[in-house]
């Protein structure tokens, strides 16, 4: 398989675990194993105890998946557990071959145009539109962009890496859009539960569409992207049966002590979401006021939702080389837009970690 490199990991690799400050991460702060487990209940620690570290069930252990659909809208019929990046990877691998078009909201984590486009499909980026500080979803782009040959749209609510969040209207008019021509909509709902306004969550995709199927996951919302869990949910059985059928090729099943921690952390999953909200929530205020106090150098813009927010650079200097002096001259990372194949001068930062005012800080002490 012939694909290009993921811009944005290679970025993360090569600064992730060496820079002292990260300012630019999706995930939200974590917590340790032995944390997670002992909130969990007692029953849950027996089976943590009599953990044996076997194979795992394919398509996930019955009790994780009942948790998640619970979480979807869904029964456990309906899902199945990989990592969440393999999901990505799987579904695109059953539903494309190189004779599709597809649709990807932009800008976008870059699997899920890049899988596409490894298959041979010809790929429309589907970009948001800024207007007045603010994102907007363009449905008019939407509508023009449908070919004969469309055979999958894909969306990502909250959105990485502008923190975007639809109205309920406005994705009641991407499914009427979609469902006319039958086609497939592929939702990534990695930040659901990470809306600023819980008010504002939307409905999990295959809750409201046939044709369609969700990612979720534990990387986020809840803090625990070690455990490297995620799942698919879909109403389309023989969608889920050529997953399941596919990943015998990547992973086979699940670790047996990570669904066990996954449990764990379902359980408690309402907690987990609001502890890591609430983290956002204070560090969106420390990042709104700093970026608004700096409006001859950057531009804001409000995200609703997700660990991320996606300002812009102002003036001649080009982000990558802002994001590379910043590394380098105080050990700060920031993503810069070209991770995400824009060139628009944006560049992403995390407001999901604990140490977020300290990293800022350092970012005003770049900035002088
Ligand atoms: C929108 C989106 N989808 C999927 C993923 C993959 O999640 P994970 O890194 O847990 O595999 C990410 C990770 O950043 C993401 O931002």
């Amino acid at each position: 398989m012939k694909v290009r490199d993921f811009l944005l990991e290679r970025y993360f690799a090569k600064y992730e675990f060496t820079v002292k400050y990260l300012l630019s991460p999706s995930d939200c702060e974590s917590m340790g194993a032995e944390e997670l487990l002992q909130g969990s209940g007692p029953d849950i620690l027996e089976l943590w105890k009599g953990l044996r570290l076997s194979y795992t069930e394919s398509r996930g252990h019955p009790m994780l998946r009942e948790a998640i659909a619970g979480l979807s809208g869904t029964v456990p019929e309906e899902n199945l557990v990989l990592n969440p990046e393999e999901g990505i990877f799987l579904t695109m691998n059953v539903l494309l071959d190189g004779n599709d078009h597809v649709i990807v909201l932009s800008p976008a984590y870059q699997s899920l145009y890049e899988i596409p486009k490894s298959l041979g499909c010809e790929v429309t980026r589907w970009y948001l539109k800024k207007e007045k500080g603010a994102w907007k979803l363009d449905i008019p782009f939407l509508e023009g962009a449908l070919k004969e040959n469309t055979r999958l749209v894909i969306v990502n609510f909250p959105h990485n890496p502008t923190g975007f969040l639809p109205t309920e209207d406005e994705l009641s008019k991407v499914i009427e859009i979609t469902s006319k021509r039958g086609i497939f909509l592929f939702s990534d709902e990695m930040y659901r539960g990470l809306e600023h306004d819980p008010e504002k969550r939307l409905p999990s995709v295959p809750s409201l569409y046939r044709k369609s199927a969700a990612l979720g996951g534990l990387s986020k919302t809840y803090g625990l992207p070690g455990l490297r869990v995620g799942w698919i949910t879909s109403t389309d059985s023989w969608l889920l049966d050529r997953i399941a059928s596919l990943k015998d090729y990547t992973t086979i099943c699940s670790s047996a002590p990570s669904e066990i921690l996954a449990i764990a952390a379902l359980r408690r999953g309402e907690e987990l979401a609001e502890r890591s909200r609430s983290i956002v929530r204070e560090n969106l205020a420390l990042a709104r006021r700093f970026f608004l106090e700096r409006k001859d150098r950057f531009e804001w813009f409000e995200p609703q939702g997700g660990s991320t927010a996606f300002p812009r650079l102002l003036g001649n200097q080009h982000v990558k080389d802002f994001c590379e002096k910043a590394v380098t001259e105080k050990s700060v990372m920031i993503l810069p837009d070209t991770v995400f194949d824009v060139d628009w001068n944006h560049f992403r930062i995390g407001v999901g970690r604990e140490n977020f005012s300290e990293a800022l800080g350092k970012l005003a002490e770049f900035i002088g």
